[in-house]
This record gives C-alpha cells, structure tokens and sequence, in this order.
C-alpha cells in the first residue's frame, strides 16, 4: 500500500481538500466554536453534530457534505485532552472518516502544540497502513481508500511535531511489514539482507555471522535451534555509533523465530498459527535501527542484535534430553524443544555482553505465559535493575506502548536447576514467563539486563485503534523513545 504522507501548511493557507475535519476538545461549546467554512456549511454542520449528539468524545466524528472543493467537513473529537498520546486516535479517526467518504485528502485544523501534532500524524499514517503486499486490490471491496495525503494547519510547533512523526512511522512500518511477511518469505537470511539495506541506507555497522561462524563462535544454542531447519540461521548485528562523545551504550537484542513449529516438542495445529510472527522482537529492534538511523541521536551508542532461526522437526534438529554448551559456557539441558526462544536469546545475549554495553535489553515473543498474564495488550518487563525498570516504564509510557513491570523470584531459581547439566530450559507449568525470563537473567553475567516480553501486544487477531490483524510492530516507538531520552542531542 502507498504510504499516507502527513505534511504542513501554514494557517491560513488554503483549506483546500476532499475532507476537512477541525478537532475539538470534549465538551467544548459548539455554538461558540469558530468554524471556518462559511456561514451555511458552519450552521449545517453545527445542526449534524447536535442531532447526533456530538460531544467531543476521543475520536468521534461528526459530517456533513460541504461546498466546492471541500467535498465533506466533520469534527473530529479530542476527548478530555488527559494524554497527548491519546491523539493517535484522533488520526485514526480522520484517516477512518476519509476512508468511508472516500476521500483522497485530508486536513486537519485546531492542532496547536507540539506533541499533539506528532501523535496525531503517527496516528493517522499508522492507521492507513495494511499488509497486503500479496493481496490483488479490489475497489469493490475498497481497498486503497485511505488517504494519500493529510494535511495538518498549524504554525512551527506543528511543524516539528509532524517532523518527528515521519521518521518514527517508516520505522514502525518497516517492523510491521518485515513481521507481517510470511515464513517462505521471511527467513533467517532474508531477515539478515532487510538488517543488510538498513545499515546501508543509514551508514550503521553491519555483522551479520552465518551458519559457519556460529559455529566456530560457539554458539551452539542457537545453532541447535536451528539445526532442524533447511534455512540457515544468522546472527544480526548492526551498530549506531554517534560522531563525538559516547555517554552510553545501549544493547537491543530481539528474538527471530522466522517460524516456530515447536520442533520435536511440536505445537498443535492451531497452536502453531501465526507462529510466523515469532520474530517479532526482532522487527521492534530492527524497527529501531531504522528509527535511530533516521534520528541519529547524539552522544549514546546503539547495537541492535537478532538471532534469527526456524525450529523446525528433522532428522538432524535438536531434542528433548539433549545437553548443550552455550557460548558463556553454561551447559543447558533441553526439557522442550519449544522452548527455543530463550536459548536463542541466551547466546546473543552473552555474545553482546562480551561488547561490553552498559546495558541490555531484549524484547521477545516468549511465553504465552505471559499473555495470560497480561493479555493482549501489555508487554511484561523483567529486570534486576530499578533504574532500568524505570527508564523503560517511563519511555513506554511517553510511548503509549503498554508495558508492565513482573518479578523475579529467587525462590523459582530451583524449577530451572538440572540435575544433568547447569540448567535446563524450562520450568514447571506456572509463572512461564518468570522462569522463561530468570533463564535469560544467567546470561547477561554482570551488565545491568532487561527483558520485554511482547507476545501479546507484538500480534493481534483483532485489530484495533491504528493497529490493524497482524504483527504490530509494538515496541518500536518505546525503544526510539527510550534512546531519544539518553541521547544527548
Ligand atoms: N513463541 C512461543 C511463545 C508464544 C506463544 C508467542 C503464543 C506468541 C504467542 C515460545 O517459543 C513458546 O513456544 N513458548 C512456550 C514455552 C513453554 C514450552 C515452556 C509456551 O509459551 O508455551
Ligand atoms: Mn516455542
Ligand atoms: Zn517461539
């Protein structure tokens, strides 16, 4: 699909376009508001919005046709204006209102500040994207009746904001789509060239290890995972390193399942559904090296690893019972094959430690554990360190990605002690998502760690908001937003 541009225009430059919308708070007098239609089309659409009892609410509408060039005007509520975030919704809608009146432009009045405008443009662009690169358009159905173009009226404040907002949107998209592509397409290798054309385009340093120097590196978790596949696994690294001074290093690692059939501990059919999307911690940190080579933010220095494989049943894929040395070392008996995240996750976690950040953060599609902790929504958090806690709850929160903070209890430690090996792989049938992320915690050695597990917000089966079926791209805006906020400049 042809993105939405979202650009600028002075006030009182024309209004021209096939929709325009003004955006009004909750509760606002209508009868005082100045509209600036023209005397007819103000009274008509005043009458529209008493007569369906308009009242401002967050991203509800009100049309009516309009005169000439302006095909259709409408309001477009803001609700209680409590959360600047909350006007991604308010692009939502308006991109909504153009679809169904079919619309091919948009502008929007009444946006004033800074923040508003950047959440309303991330809203709007959000919301007209769909995966439907193998999908022959249908105009009965409608396809392709967004917006090309929306139009924000506001001074330099607006400016800025709608600014910032087109260099963190391609980056959620490119999450989305590279999530979104299916398993036959995005593979280990593929998800390796995608990491390949984003350093380039952004001049990042770029690693990528193939099957051999896996190997020879020892990293045999990873290896083992994806020993049952054709597909050959890869590890990722592409690096931002800012010009001058380096404050901070940050370390995002992302777990790529490109398919997770389970492997010989298979998933039921159903189960394995969607399981296409087991990578979606790797398009969030994928996302995030084109948002942060977009951005290039000063002063703190960025890896973003992912170690990509497919778990897949063979005659040579890896098994229950199987003891594997991991590449800090750690021996680890595998209990469940399906359990593979973790281990992925475990080698490119000492792998990158050995780099010597100050930190890591990983983001994964880990346990369903940790859906029916949280459900669908909300990410869980995991982490030893409070500052970190706190630098990603916050980041989250100025995000609007939902993300909750879960324990660490010493007293699981036992359920993943081995009597065979150093630790095995998974623990007993409650609290998953805690012992999945008390594995991790073994192998980021001393340097502070964090782990967001996205299983439930990184998919969805229904859409919602601007998010549409899918993979998400969720985690994306969070990591952008956590880098922005060390970075210096
Ligand atoms: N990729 C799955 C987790 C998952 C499940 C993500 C549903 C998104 C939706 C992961 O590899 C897995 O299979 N986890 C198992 C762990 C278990 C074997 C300890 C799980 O959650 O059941
Ligand atoms: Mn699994
Ligand atoms: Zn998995």
């Amino acid at each position: 699909m042809s993105p939405l541009t979202v650009d600028t225009r002075p006030e009182g430059d024309s209004l021209e376009a096939d929709l325009v919308t003004v955006a009004v708070p909750e509760d606002a007098d209508l009868t005082a508001l100045a509209l600036p239609f023209g005397e007819e089309v103000n009274d008509r659409l005043r009458r529209e919005a008493k007569a369906i009892a308009f009242k401002g609410s967050l991203g509800s509408t009100a049309r009516v046709s309009g005169a000439g060039a302006m095909r259709w005007v409408a309001l477009v509520g803001t609700g209680q204006g409590e959360r600047d975030a909350d006007w991604r919704r308010v692009g939502s809608a308006v991109v909504k209102l153009a679809g169904s009146v079919k619309a091919r432009n948009a502008v929007v009045l009444g946006v004033t500040a800074r923040d508003p405008a950047r959440f309303l443009a991330e809203g709007a662009a959000l919301a007209a994207w769909t995966f439907d690169t193998y999908r022959t358009p249908d105009p009965e159905r409608g396809d392709d009746l967004h917006p090309g173009r929306l139009t924000v009226i506001g001074g330099d404040d607006v400016k800025a904001g709608v600014a910032l907002a087109s260099e963190l949107v391609p980056a959620v998209l490119l999450a989305r789509q590279v999530a979104n592509e299916p398993p036959n397409v995005c593979t280990p290798t593929w998800l390796a060239d995608k990491a390949r054309e984003i350093a380039t385009r952004h001049d990042l340093g770029c690693t990528i290890l193939d099957e051999q120097d896996i190997h020879e590196k020892g990293l045999r978790l990873l290896e083992a995972v994806g020993r049952g596949s054709a597909e050959e696994s890869r590890l990722i690294h592409l690096v931002w390193t800012p010009e001058g001074e380096v404050r901070h290093t940050i370390a995002f690692v992302g777990k790529g399942l490109t398919f997770d059939s389970g492997g010989y501990s298979l998933k039921p059919p159903n189960g394995q559904m969607n399981m296409h999307l087991d990578m979606g911690g790797a398009a969030a940190v994928l996302g995030a090296a084109e948002a942060i080579g977009r951005l290039r933010p000063a002063g703190v220095k960025v890896h973003f690893v992912v170690p990509a494989a497919e778990n897949l049943v063979s005659g040579n894929a890896y098994k229950v019972m199987d003891i594997i040395e991991a590449y800090n070392g750690t021996r680890v008996e595998i209990h469940n094959t399906d359990a593979e995240g973790r281990l992925v996750l475990a080698d490119a976690i000492a792998w990158i430690a050995e780099q010597g950040p100050d930190e890591i953060i990983d983001l994964a599609t880990l346990t369903g554990s940790c859906v029916v902790a949280l459900g669908n929504e909300t990410a869980g958090l995991f982490t030893d360190h409070d500052a970190l806690a706190t630098g990603l709850l916050g980041a989250a929160d100025a995000a609007d990605e939902a993300l909750w903070r879960l324990p660490l209890v010493d007293r699981m430690r036992k359920q993943i002690d081995s009597e065979r090996a150093d630790v095995k792989n998974i623990g007993s049938r409650w609290g998953g998502a805690i012992t999945a992320a008390m594995f991790l915690q073994r192998f980021a050695g001393e340097v502070p760690w964090a782990h967001i597990d996205v299983a439930g917000p990184a998919m969805t089966d229904e859409p919602w908001e601007y998010i549409p079926r899918g993979g998400t791209g969720f985690g994306v805006l969070l990591l952008a937003e956590y880098v922005r906020r060390r970075a210096t400049a």
